[in-house]
């Protein structure tokens, strides 16, 4: 299904050369796969997006013969190991051994083949568990992160600071935007792993198709959670593409949250659901608030178009016309 990209941003100044080759990893994921429609979009030919039979990050020498065969210029790191609370509690070693691999792997690689500039893409999990909010950058590492991904987020921690020292050591150009929440299209929709935008979609739309008169979400329904739509997340790392060298980490979100039971309501309501929402609060919450302040974002020139109500009218409808075709897995 198209959709036209949000991309009010102005691609002809940009400081990546339009035949340059580029590297994006995780394309077959949710932010990869956008970025990918982006840049070709905006007319950039020499794009190379592996999967990962041919490109597999956790292996050193499958990134070395990646790097030697293609020589990237610029390199997008977004490949990872992702998934939602019940994901993360299940397999903590796989969340942070896996994507410190990745990380260690693909920055190695970006240093020893020269790449022009990096971007490597955090998450706002790396903040303290008892942050104050909004979160602001300079929080990092006041405080230990949430217990329930606390892989994940040591795993982001760690390539941030081997970022860092790249930079310093090497002078390494790298580019570290922390985006809050992603949804939207490419998003997976698989109950065992997907977030909890995509999640609640499906448990709605499923519920109405099958005339449930209830449905039952983890949690008490009170955690606040930010969410950005894949385009304005696109958009905002390619801005910051542009704007930024250094790895001093940039917030990217809207700065605006919802706690899950407005956000269960409006996604109940946008897909026609007439039945009752039940809690089950002996399942955990997360974080009872994850906002940042973008106000680095903003004073940069950056602000997301895609408002919360649009963002999940199209998730719906982009879920409808994938289920409709088959392309769910059960
Ligand atoms: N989604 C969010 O809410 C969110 C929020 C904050 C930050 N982020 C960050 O955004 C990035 C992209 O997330 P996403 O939501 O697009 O995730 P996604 O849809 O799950 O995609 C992850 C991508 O990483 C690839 N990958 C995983 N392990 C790999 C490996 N060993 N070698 C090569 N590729 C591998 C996957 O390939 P396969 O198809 O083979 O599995 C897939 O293409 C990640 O760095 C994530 O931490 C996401």
């Amino acid at each position: 299904m198209e959709h036209a990209l949000n991309f009010p941003r102005d691609m002809a100044q940009s400081t990546l050369e339009k035949n340059a080759v580029i590297l994006v990893t995780g394309a077959t994921g949710m932010v990869g796969g956008s970025l990918v429609r982006a840049l070709r979009d905006h007319g950039f030919s020499r794009i190379v997006s592996p999967p990962r039979a041919e490109l597999n990050l956790c292996e050193t020498s499958s990134v070395e013969t990646y790097f030697q065969r293609h020589r990237p210029e610029y390199v997008f790191l977004l490949a990872a190991k992702v998934g939602g609370i019940a994901a993360n509690i299940a397999d903590p070693v796989g969340f942070l051994a896996d994507n410190l691999q990745m990380t260690v792997n693909g920055l190695a690689a970006c240093q020893r083949f020269g790449v022009k500039k990096t971007l490597l893409l955090g998450s706002s999990c790396i903040y303290p568990c008892a942050c104050p909010q909004p979160m602001r950058e300079e929080y990092l590492l006041t405080g230990p992160p949430e217990p329930t991904n606390e892989g994940y987020a040591l795993a982001k921690i760690a390539a941030l600071k081997l970022a860092a020292y790249y930079h310093r050591q090497y002078g390494m150009q790298i580019v570290c935007p922390m985006p809050c929440n992603i949804y939207g299209t490419g998003d997976h929709f698989d109950l065992q792993r997907s977030h909890v935008l995509s999640s609640l979609v499906r448990r709605f739309c499923d519920a109405c198709a099958n005339g449930l008169d209830a449905v039952t979400l983890w949690g008490t329904g009170t955690a606040r959670r930010e969410f950005m739509h894949v385009d304005d997340v696109v958009a905002g790392m390619l801005f910051l593409m542009d704007r930024k060298n250094a790895p001093d980490i940039v917030n990217l979100g809207t700065g605006v949250d919802v706690s899950i039971r407005q956000l269960a309501e409006k996604i109940s309501q946008a897909s026609g659901f007439q039945g009752i929402i039940n809690w089950d609060a002996t399942k955990p919450d997360g974080m009872a608030r994850k906002c940042l302040d973008c106000s680095q974002l903003t004073t940069l020139g950056f602000t997301a178009q895609v408002n919360l109500d649009l963002g999940i009218e199209r998730t719906i409808v982009e879920y409808k016309y994938l289920k409709d075709r088959g392309k769910i897995a059960a």
